[in-house]
């Protein structure tokens, strides 16, 4: 029996934008190296933002984004100038959003939708706007409100305790698989937006449904969803 969602709620970076469309960015500025610029700066940057928080010193998005980007430069073995680093930062207000993602969301209308996001306020609301998102969702929650990354359950819990909803009136969505989990752990029920047919994270805390792009979401407009 498919269970009534009531909110969709929706990771904001991998999910619905492209973390590495900064990479032509980097290479603009650093020719060749864009790739290994933009790889190296998306796994510093969530490295950072878990780190500190299991440490306690818990620093918002926008700076382990900063950090993770000097990060990237130097194993890049590149010099650069403030302004260079401004401009790469800047780019992460203007990420490309997924090609399916502005039609699903506007099939969505009408449904509750929301990010719930790491990104901090200032960088979500940036980032919405200029993708021309901004009436689509009814809420726009960083985590940042809470001092608490995700996966950590008081992440979830910002947003949820004033949703008036039941856990399993939520689909919570993510292509990040320890989001996934995390939300999952927290008792959502989950679909996995596996862009790069990756292996499963963690087999005890599976989503509920895995789509191969956000589109599968839909299932969940109409009533033939054949849900597990
Ligand atoms: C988000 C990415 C970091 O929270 O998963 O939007």
């Amino acid at each position: 029996m498919k269970p009534q969602i009531k909110a969709f709620v929706f990771d904001v970076y991998g999910t619905l934008f492209d973390v590495q469309s900064v990479k032509a960015a980097c290479d603009e500025q650093f020719p060749g190296k864009g790739d290994q610029i933009s790889q190296a700066w998306r796994t510093k940057q969530l490295d950072y933002f878990f780190t500190r928080h299991i440490m306690g010193r818990y620093a918002d998005f926008s700076v382990v984004t900063r950090d993770a980007l000097r990060y990237a430069l130097s194993t890049a073995d590149v010099t650069w100038t403030p302004e260079t680093e401004d401009t790469l930062i800047a780019k992460y207000a203007e990420l490309s959003p997924y090609d399916e993602v502005a039609g699903v969301l506007n099939e969505l209308h009408g449904k509750q939708t929301v990010v719930l996001s790491n990104g901090t306020d200032a960088m979500l609301t940036a980032l919405i706007h200029n993708a021309g998102f901004t009436d689509l969702f009814d809420e726009l929650v960083s985590v940042d409100g809470v001092k608490q990354a995700k996966p950590s359950p008081a992440a979830y819990m910002h947003w949820f305790k004033n949703s008036g909803l039941k856990r399993d009136e939520v689909l919570f969505l993510s292509s990040n698989g320890w989001d996934i989990a995390g939300a999952k752990n927290f008792g959502f029920h989950t679909a996995w937006i596996n862009r790069d047919e990756k292996p499963l994270d963690m087999p005890d805390l599976a989503p509920n449904a895995v789509y191969e792009d956000l589109s599968g979401v839909l299932e969940w407009v109409t009533d033939e969803a054949a849900w597990p």
